[in-house]
């Protein structure tokens, strides 16, 4: 018998359904997190998962479930979703594609009276990205009880505005517990954001973990003066100090290894005014590596080289962690269920770690979890050129399909 797969018009519709909320002029996304843009978005999922039969609940962090109930409704339900906000220059893929899957999923599931054993439900994480409010994946991580809720609706944007006032605006402050509850099992699609699986011409990539991140935030203080007054030898300008510091950790993080990484991507200069040395900088830094030894030592010696151009300089400098996160490797047995659905359905696959972050790294706190990728035109993300085709998104969506079916029918 031929396998069931998903109606790939309807996944395809949704998607450009979804991406005219918050729509850039350059043709991708900005939704920021709990914007008016973002319940607009979740608004959409939520009318979406009901005319699909689902119950809706949100919780405490602003965490929506969608859950299509199972034949054996008591047992412990198998969950996909993923996000749906966006960078400031997000592209339309990055988040909602595996949010919409999971619909699709649950549409085609519906279409045919398909009744699985487990429930399903499709998730939708409250601020993944981390671009308003860092560090990212706040969503997943308070419902896995990696970081308190109360830390999590405390969390504040560069304007002082709390996620949690945020989640009560639009009205996403739920009243389910936000805690861990029991899981059968995680499994999320994604864009792969990188470009290793066009680049092999595999629609299909089982993701068997996700490389370790740092993220630091960084503020050096200076003497705000005049800059047609001031001479050189007495300047405290933190701003030449800053720019070595971005130098230095580009530098540090391609000694490191080959593929250990290091981005400063925020910036700000105080009082950023063009006759005006300035008072202070801050800047956030970002290391990522698959081994976790070669992150640790990295994260160390970009400390040592902030403080040594600090005091080289005479100036103070404060650095503090926003997260710090290792490895983590998913389930054996979803990376094979992955797999096997990949070969059930003649799609070519191939097992890639993931480069990028992702609620399924909460998730393997609680329960054996995992990632389908599909290929990114040019491996762009990020970026409003990111772009899939239908024929990609669908592939993606038909191996989640037999993956959740495998999953829900699991005792
Ligand atoms: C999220 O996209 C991350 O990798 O930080
Ligand atoms: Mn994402
Ligand atoms: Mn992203």
């Amino acid at each position: 018998m031929e396998p069931l797969r998903i109606d790939p018009e309807r996944l395809w519709h949704s998607l450009m359904e979804m991406a005219r909320i918050g729509a850039t002029p350059a043709g991708g996304c900005n939704r920021l997190t709990l914007t008016d843009a973002d319940k607009a978005a979740r608004d959409l999922f939520v009318a979406w998962a009901r005319e699909a039969g689902c119950a809706v609940s949100v919780d405490a962090a602003g965490n929506i479930f969608a859950r299509r109930a199972g034949s054996a409704d008591d047992s412990e339900p198998v969950l996909t979703g993923s996000h749906l906000d966006t960078q400031p220059t997000g592209g339309k893929f990055d988040g909602a594609y595996g949010v919409l899957a999971g619909l699709e999923v649950v549409r085609t599931l519906n279409d045919h009276g398909v009744a699985t054993p487990r429930p399903l439900e499709v998730a939708m994480w409250t601020n993944e990205e981390g671009s308003r409010f860092q560090p990212s994946c706040l969503g997943s991580r308070a419902f896995v009880g990696d970081t308190p809720l109360a830390d999590v609706l405390a969390a504040a944007d560069t304007r002082g505005i709390m996620l949690g006032d945020e989640l009560e605006r639009i009205g996403y402050d739920g009243d389910q517990p936000c805690r861990p509850r029991p899981v059968h099992a995680y499994l999320e699609a994604h864009i792969e954001q990188g470009p290793i699986l066009e680049r092999e011409g595999k629609p299909i990539g089982a993701v068997t973990g996700v490389q370790g991140k740092q993220a630091l935030s960084v503020r050096v203080d200076g003497m705000n003066a005049h800059a047609g007054t001031t001479p050189m030898e007495v300047r405290r300008d933190p701003l030449v100090a800053a720019a070595r510091m971005v130098t230095e950790i580009d530098r540090l993080a391609r000694a490191a290894r080959p593929d250990a990484l290091g981005t400063v991507g925020m910036f700000a200069v105080e009082p950023g005014s063009i006759n005006v040395i300035n008072q202070n900088v801050a800047f956030s830094v970002d290391l990522r590596c698959p081994d976790d030894a070669t992150l640790l030592a990295l994260a160390e010696s970009v400390r040592a080289a902030i403080t040594a151009v600090a005091s080289e300089q005479g100036l103070a400098v404060h650095v503090e962690d926003i997260s710090v996160n290792g490895a983590v490797a998913f389930d054996e047995r979803i990376v094979s269920t992955v797999e096997r659905a990949a070969e059930s359905l003649g799609y070519a696959c191939r097992r890639i770690i993931s480069g990028a972050g992702h609620d399924a790294r909460s998730l393997a706190a609680i329960c054996p979890a995992g990632m389908i990728f599909i290929p990114c035109d040019g491996g762009l993300s990020h970026n409003e050129a990111e772009n899939i085709s239908p024929e990609q998104a669908a592939a993606g969506a038909d191996v989640l399909l037999q993956s959740l079916l495998s999953l829900t029918a699991q005792t």
